[in-house]
């Protein structure tokens, strides 16, 4: 594990500066999305008035521990800006996001917020995406064969992710998520249509064209990647 994956907490640091009073803000999921939250706490244990909209259950109790206010995505309507980690992200900011199951609420939240600033450290960045083996897609139960037939047809090799204790891994939406083994996804946004169009599944873990920013740490440095 390199430096940067060991400490997020300089990105997270850096990520606080894209912050403004009175802001609604995404919560993502994952080890450098808990660093920001937590940095995130401590400035509203100093007094700075935000919103959050937690993408996982993880998150929400996190947040809670912190005294950080919540709303619900109702509640919130739009929001200003959503902070998360990523899998992947490729030299045009497209980005696989999922190893950590979240992925169908991180969209969600992601696609009501004005920006979407990712937080990686530097073994993040791939030159395509899949590069690092494999696309989470989350699916209801009932339709995970169809799924699987359909993923292999793509060119995946779908399995059913499963919990240390050999139990499926259940999302906090109550599915399942098929790893789809992959040595590369060369034209992502295509599969990303390919993928949904299956009944029963309701999203992969491919963001294409949804990151405004992303802050990588290169061991105790942070560089901020801006889309063109
Ligand atoms: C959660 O579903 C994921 O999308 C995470 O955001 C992603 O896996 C990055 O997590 P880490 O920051 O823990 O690597």
């Amino acid at each position: 594990m390199s430096a940067s994956a060991e400490a997020p907490e300089a990105s997270a640091a850096a990520a606080l500066r894209f912050v403004q009073a009175g802001q609604t803000l995404g919560l993502g999921t994952g080890r450098a999305a808990e660093a920001f939250v937590r940095a995130l706490g401590q400035r509203v244990s100093e007094g700075l008035e935000i919103r959050g909209v937690p993408t996982s259950e993880k998150t929400e109790a996190l947040a809670r521990e912190l005294k950080i206010p919540l709303v619900t995505l109702a509640e919130a309507g739009q929001l200003d800006v959503t902070f998360d980690g990523a899998d992947e992200v490729d030299p045009h900011l497209n980005v696989i996001k999922g190893y950590g199951g979240a992925l169908v609420r991180e969209k969600v939240v992601a696609a009501s917020s004005h920006r979407l600033i990712i937080l990686i450290g530097e073994e993040k960045l791939v030159d395509q995406l899949g590069d690092r083996g494999k696309l989470p897609v989350e699916v209801i139960g009932f339709g995970e064969a169809l799924a699987e037939r359909r993923l292999q047809a793509l060119g995946f090799k779908p399995t059913r992710r499963m919990n240390q204790n050999g139990e499926p891994f259940i999302t906090d939406n109550g599915h399942y998520i098929l790893d789809c083994g992959t040595t590369g996804i060369p034209h992502a946004a295509d599969t990303e249509q390919e993928i949904r169009s299956i009944p029963g599944v309701l999203g992969t873990g491919l963001f294409i064209e949804m990151t405004d920013a992303v802050i990588v740490q290169r061991g105790l440095e942070v560089e901020v990647l801006e889309k063109d």
